[in-house]
């Protein structure tokens, strides 16, 4: 039998990890921003309403945003070892940052690419994103709701590589 302090390690790196859920510049401002655009709850709102859902599919999420590409940079390296998966709204950034595309190849973790508007149906420098060069997903044009589809998508993502490891070991 392994010592207590190895059998430990091993229970606490099978302990689900909570969802990264990364919100880029501006999306602080959702409520007063654009309203015809982007809705008018506010990220407060879209916190709740996201948890909430994921709570439902006994999921834990982690909520957060940032003005700062660097910041959030930072976020998805902690990622690598403190998430199970990462679902991002990097805003302007996913149109810009192949920082962030960086980070995302780096952390090695199931990405969902999330948009409240529909990027497709706007200015054509909103089509082309760098997340989704590390996304399994992007899900764009649905407002807030797009949050609960994304987290849906990423507990059956999850579901799907935990019975794919279970086969393997099987
Ligand atoms: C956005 C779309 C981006 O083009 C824009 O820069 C944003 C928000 C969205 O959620 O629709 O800030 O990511």
């Amino acid at each position: 039998m392994p010592p207590l302090s190895a059998r430990i390690n091993l229970r606490q790196r099978s302990m689900p990890k909570p969802i990264f859920v990364l919100n880029g510049p501006n999306l602080n401002m959702l409520g007063v921003r654009e309203p015809a655009v982007y809705g008018r709850e506010t990220l407060e709102d879209v916190r709740r309403r996201t948890e909430t859902r994921a709570k439902g599919l006994g999921l834990a999420v982690d909520f957060r945003q940032s003005n700062v590409e660097g910041e959030l940079v930072t976020w998805i390296q902690e990622a690598r070892a403190a998430a199970d998966g990462i679902i991002l709204n990097a805003g302007a950034y996913t149109h810009t940052s192949i920082a962030i595309l960086d980070a995302l190849t780096a952390a090695e973790k199931p990405v969902i690419e999330l948009h409240l508007s529909n990027v497709f149906r706007r200015e054509s420098f909103r089509h082309h994103s760098y997340v989704s060069a590390a996304a399994q997903g992007v899900i764009c044009g649905f407002g807030p709701m797009g949050y609960e589809l994304a987290v849906e998508a990423m507990a059956d993502l999850l579901g799907k590589l935990d019975s794919g490891r279970r086969a393997s070991k099987a």
